[in-house]
C-alpha cells in the first residue's frame, strides 16, 4: 500500500503534477493577506494555514475540497481531536486491569464519537466518487483506490473500510503536521527578525517584482531550505514519531528489552540534544544547516523529522513542496508583526504547545502583514 501511495500520489513526478493546485490555495490564501494588510487588521494565521493545509490534501487525493467554507461544518475540529485523541494515553492499553481509567475519564466515548465523525465523512467521500464513476475530468487518489478494488490487479484486495482508513491515514498523516510547520516557521521568523531578512532579501533577489513566487525560483533559495529544516528540528510536528513495537529481543546500554515491547523514539530531544547540536541546540540558526550535508531521508539519527527506515514519512516531498512554496509567499510580499503582549512572557505564550501525537502551537498565532516596500 505504502508503494501505491507513493506511485499515486507521494512520488516526485505526482507531486510536481500538483503545481497548480497549490497555486490555487496559496493564492486564495495571499487574498485575505492583501485584505488584512489594506485594513491594517490582523489574521489568524493558524486557522488560514491549517485550513489551506487541509484544502490541498483534500484537493489531490479526493477531489475537491471538503473544508468549513464548503459547509462541512466543524471538520478541522474533529480533526484536531482526532490528534487530541491520538496524543492521549490510554491506560488500559498498558495495565489491562486499570482499563476503567479510560471509561472514567471519558476517552472511550470520545474515541467512539470522533471515529463516527470520520467513519460517516470518508463514507461520503468515497461514496461521492462511486457515484460519480470515472468519467469526469479530474482522476484523483480515491478514483485510484477504488479502480484498485475493482480490478484486483495488485495482488491483494481492498475492501471499502481499508479504502477509508487509508484516505483517513493520508489525510491524518498529511494535513496537520504540513500546517503546523508552517505555523511554527512564520513564528519563529517573526521571532527573529535578522532571519526574517535574510530570507526576505534571498527570496527577493531570486524572484522580483512578481506576485507569485514560482516552484521553479524556490528550488535554488538555500537559506529557504535551512529555515525549514532548523523549524523542523526545533519544532518536529511528530516529535515521537509514530510507535514502534519490538519484533526480537534487544539488547541496548545494559538493558534487556524483550520482543513486545512497545518503544517511543524522542525526537524532540534527539534534535535539541547539545552532544549533537552544540550549546545552542535551543536557539533558532538556520544558518547552521548551510553547511550541514542533513537531508530528510533519516540516514542521519540526529535528524530525524520524518522518521527514518521503513516506516519513514511517505510524504516529504509532498509536504516540503508546499511548506517551501507556501512560506516563499508569504514572506516574500509581507513584513510581519505580532501585538506587543501586555501581560505574561512573551517566550510561553509564542512557544507554547500542545499535547497529542502532533505537537501544534497551544495559541493561535495572530499577525499583522503589512506589504513589503516594494511591492507598493
Ligand atoms: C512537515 C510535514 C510532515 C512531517 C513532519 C511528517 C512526519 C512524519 C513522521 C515522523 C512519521 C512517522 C515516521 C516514523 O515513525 O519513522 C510520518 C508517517 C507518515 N506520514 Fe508524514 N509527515 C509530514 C507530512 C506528510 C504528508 C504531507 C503526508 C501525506 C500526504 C504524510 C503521510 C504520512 C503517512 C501515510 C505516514 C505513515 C507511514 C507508515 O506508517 O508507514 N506525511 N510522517
Amino acid at each position: 500500500m505504502k508503494s501505491l501511495c507513493t506511485v499515486h500520489l507521494l512520488g516526485k513526478q505526482m507531486v510536481r503534477s500538483f503545481e497548480k493546485v497549490r497555486q490555487e490555495e496559496i493564492n486564495s490564501v495571499m487574498e485575505k493577506l492583501e485584505i488584512a494588510s489594506s485594513s491594517s487588521l490582523p489574521v489568524n494565521l493558524s486557522d488560514v494555514l491549517l485550513n489551506m493545509s487541509n484544502d490541498v490534501i483534500c484537493r489531490i487525493a479526493m477531489g475537491r475540497k471538503y473544508s468549513r467554507e464548503e459547509n462541512t461544518s466543524n471538520f478541522e475540529n474533529q480533526l484536531r481531536k482526532v490528534m487530541e485523541l491520538l496524543g492521549s494515553f490510554p491506560v488500559g492499553d498498558y495495565i489491562p486491569g486499570l482499563a476503567w481509567i479510560d471509561k472514567v475519564r471519558g476517552l472511550d466515548r470520545k474515541m467512539e464519537e470522533v471515529s463516527k465523525t470520520f467513519v460517516e465523512f470518508l463514507e461520503r467521500v468515497v461514496q461521492e466518487h462511486v457515484d460519480e464513476g470515472e468519467n469526469k475530468e479530474t482522476f484523483d487518489f480515491v478514483d485510484m483506490l477504488l479502480r484498485i478494488q475493482r480490478e484486483k490487479t495488485n495482488g491483494f484486495e481492498l475492501d471499502r473500510s481499508d479504502i477509508r482508513l487509508i484516505i483517513l491515514d493520508i489525510f491524518l498523516g498529511g494535513t496537520t503536521t504540513t500546517f503546523t510547520a508552517i505555523d511554527w516557521a512564520m513564528t519563529l521568523l517573526i521571532r527573529h527578525p535578522e532571519s526574517m531578512k535574510k530570507l526576505q532579501d534571498e527570496i527577493r533577489t531570486y524572484s522580483r517584482n512578481k506576485l507569485y513566487v514560482s516552484e521553479e525560483e524556490v528550488k535554488n533559495m538555500k537559506y529557504l531550505k535551512a529555515v525549514i529544516k532548523e523549524v523542523l528540528r526545533l519544532h518536529p510536528p511528530g516529535p515521537l514519531l509514530i510507535p514502534r513495537q519490538l519484533s526480537e529481543d534487544v539488547k541496548l546500554k545494559g538493558y534487556d528489552i524483550v520482543a513486545g515491547t512497545m518503544v517511543f523514539i524522542n525526537a524532540w530531544a534527539i534534535h535539541r540534544d547539545i552532544a549533537k547540536w552544540g550549546q545552542d541546540a535551543e536557539e533558532f540558526k538556520p544558518e547552521r544547516h548551510l553547511d550541514l550535508p542533513l537531508n530528510f531521508q533519516g540516514q542521519d539519527f540526529n535528524f530525524i523529522p520524518f522518521g527514518s527506515g521503513r516506516r519513514i514519512c511517505p510524504g516529504i516531498n509532498f509536504a516540503t513542496t508546499l511548506i517551501e512554496v507556501a512560506l516563499a509567499n508569504f514572506v516574500y510580499r509581507f513584513n510581519w508583526r505580532v501585538e506587543n503582549r501586555l501581560l505574561g512572557d512573551d517566550d510561553e505564550y509564542y512557544l507554547a504547545e500542545t499535547t497529542g501525537i502532533e505537537v501544534c502551537r497551544k495559541f493561535p498565532l495572530i499577525a499583522f502583514p503589512s506589504f513589503a516596500s516594494f511591492t507598493i
